[in-house]
C-alpha cells in the first residue's frame, strides 16, 4: 500500500524522476510520489509527471524577491502534500535555511560526484581534468553546507572515458540505479536520519 509520500523537485530534464516513477508505480509500492516541482517552466520533468498522473507545479523563482519568499512558496505547496520526503533530483536552485531547517531529515539530494570529492558544478569535467580513475554518485541528506550533508549512499565507477558527454551518460545509468533504492530504504526505516547523522539498519 503506498503509504509514504513522496515530492520531488527538478528543474530539467528529470531522468531520475523518471527512474523514481517507473520503479515506484506498482499499486504494491509503498513509495507514492504525489507531487513534482520546477522552477523551470520548460523543464520536461513536468511533462514526464503529467504522463504519470502526479500533480505538478511550476513555481518561477525569478518572481520572488529573494530566495527565502520564494522558498516559502515551495513550502506551502509541499505542506499541502504532507511530505515523507522531498528528493531533490537536478533542483538547480540552492534552498534558504528555514527551508533546510523545516524538512531537516526529510530532504535528500543526489549529486553526480564521490563527495566530498567535487561538490559543486561540472563534476564530470573536473573529474577528467584531474584524470581520476574513480567517479560517482552521492546521495546525502541536505543540511546547511553546499553538498555536505550526511551520505546516504555512493555508487561508483571507473573512468575509461576523456569524454564529457560519455562519462556523463555512464553517471546518468548508476544515478537510476541508486536514486530508488535509496528511497525505498528510507520509506522502509532502513536509512534514517538522526542526529545529523546518517543510520542504517
Ligand atoms: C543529475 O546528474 C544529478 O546528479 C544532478 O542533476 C542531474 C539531473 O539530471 N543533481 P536529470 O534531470 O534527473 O536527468
Amino acid at each position: 500500500m503506498k503509504t509514504f509520500k513522496v515530492a520531488v523537485l527538478i528543474s530539467g530534464n528529470g531522468s531520475n524522476l523518471q527512474a523514481l516513477i517507473d520503479n515506484f508505480k506498482e499499486e504494491e509500492s509503498i513509495v507514492d510520489i504525489n507531487c513534482v516541482i520546477s522552477n523551470k517552466k520548460d523543464a520536461f520533468g513536468l511533462e514526464r509527471a503529467a504522463r504519470a498522473a502526479i500533480d505538478n507545479h511550476f513555481v518561477d523563482h525569478t518572481k520572488f524577491k529573494n530566495r527565502e519568499t520564494f522558498d516559502q512558496e515551495l513550502i506551502q505547496i509541499l505542506d499541502g502534500y504532507s511530505p515523507d520526503l522531498i528528493v531533490l533530483a537536478g533542483f538547480m536552485r540552492i534552498l534558504s535555511e528555514v527551508f533546510v531547517e523545516k524538512y531537516l531529515g526529510k530532504l535528500i539530494n543526489i549529486h553526480p560526484s564521490l563527495l566530498p570529492k567535487y561538490p559543486g558544478l561540472e563534476t564530470h569535467k573536473k573529474v577528467i581534468e584531474n584524470k581520476e580513475t574513480r567517479h560517482g554518485v552521492t546521495i546525502h541528506y541536505v543540511d546547511k553546507t553546499l553538498d555536505g550533508g550526511p551520505i546516504c549512499a555512493q555508487s561508483e565507477i571507473e573512468v575509461t572515458t576523456k569524454d564529457i558527454d560519455d562519462l556523463q551518460e555512464q553517471i546518468h545509468k548508476i544515478e537510476h540505479k541508486i536514486y530508488p533504492e535509496v528511497v525505498q530504504q528510507i520509506a522502509e526505516g532502513n536509512i534514517v536520519f538522526k542526529d545529523g547523522k546518517v543510520i542504517k539498519k
